[in-house]
């Protein structure tokens, strides 16, 4: 076991016996705007804890950012396969979770800032529509983009559509939506990623992969089991591996030099039924 990952599971355990609270979190808030890009480097650099978020927390302020969102929510739910798409939704939850509970870069000294009003917006929209290319919708099958990685063309579907619905956007906001959705396989192993980015990313893997995808527990510092169990719980996983594997595969054979097929990660090792540890799962 690397050193990093002792370190966390000790930092876990510390925020188990302090049972700390949710910290208060407003529209202005703050958190860093850039953040460090691998999550080793993130927990050297950052104590979390997974402190328990109640569901209703996350949900209303999901529940406002879909109303404020509610054409873009529409057009991604009509695009996104189903299973996939609550996949997405999960993945605004687990999201919110995060910045509602402690330890994810805030107010560090030379480093922009993003209000949490700005951040959850853009995450929001990242995510609802980050696996745009996860579908068989005869308009997105026609779009001048779908030869593309289905990374790229959902980014450049996301990127039409903002541009299109939401013209308040600039090109900041637009910018790190649609490139945050075209990176969200990608990883590296150095440097920083937008706050959106790094969200979208890790809340990708943990949603398919659960609490190990870097070494054991090496996701526990970050989520709270009894939170994500009531997350599973109104946004079930159903069948949504399987169509997601079915997806790619097709995507696979279509276009052998997709993003996917460099990734680390390998779809054998998902999670059926639950990302939660337990003995059922
Ligand atoms: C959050 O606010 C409540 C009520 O305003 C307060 O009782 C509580 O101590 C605050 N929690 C934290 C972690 O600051
Ligand atoms: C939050 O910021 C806005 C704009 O900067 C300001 O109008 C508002 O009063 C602030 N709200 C709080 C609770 O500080
Ligand atoms: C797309 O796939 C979904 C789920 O796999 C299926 O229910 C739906 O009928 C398909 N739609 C089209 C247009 O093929
Ligand atoms: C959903 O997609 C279909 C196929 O492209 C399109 O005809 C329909 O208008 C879309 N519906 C909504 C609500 O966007
Ligand atoms: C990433 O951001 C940190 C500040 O949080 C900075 O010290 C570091 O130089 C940045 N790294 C890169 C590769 O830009």
């Amino acid at each position: 076991m690397a050193p990093i990952f002792k370190n966390s599971l000790l930092i876990f355990g510390l925020g188990v016996a302090f049972c700390v609270r949710a910290q208060n979190i407003t529209a202005n808030s703050t958190f860093d705007a850039f953040v460090p890009t691998t999550v080793a480097q993130m927990l050297l650099s950052n104590v979390f804890q997974p402190t328990y978020v109640p569901f209703t927390t996350i949900h209303s302020t999901y529940l406002e950012l879909q109303s404020n969102f509610e054409s873009t929510f529409v057009f991604s739910q009509n695009i996104t396969l189903p299973q996939t798409f609550k996949h997405s939704e999960r993945m605004v939850h687990y999201g919110l979770a995060l910045l509602y509970s402690a330890g994810f870069p805030r107010n560090t000294p030379g480093v922009a800032q993003i209000s949490f009003a700005e951040l959850s917006r853009r995450f929001y929209l990242a995510a609802i529509m980050h696996d745009l290319g996860i579908t068989n919708n005869t308009e997105a099958l026609a779009h001048p983009a779908h030869a593309m990685s289905f990374e790229l063309w959902g980014a450049f579907m996301a990127y039409d559509h903002l541009h299109e619905s939401h013209p308040e956007l600039d090109a900041a906001q637009v910018g790190d939506v649609a490139e945050s959705i075209a990176l969200h396989t990608t990883q590296y192993f150095q440097g920083n990623s937008s706050a959106t980015g790094w969200l979208l990313q890790n809340t990708a893997v943990f949603d398919i992969f659960g609490y190990d995808v870097y070494g054991p527990g090496s996701f526990d510092p970050f989520w709270n089991t009894q939170t994500v169990a009531e997350i599973e719980q109104a946004f079930p996983r159903d069948t949504f591996i399987a169509e997601f594997t079915a997806d790619f595969a097709k995507e696979e054979a279509l276009k052998p030099n997709c993003i996917f097929t460099h990734s680390f990660f390998d779809l054998a090792d998902a999670k059926i039924s639950t990302i939660v540890p337990s003995k059922t799962s």
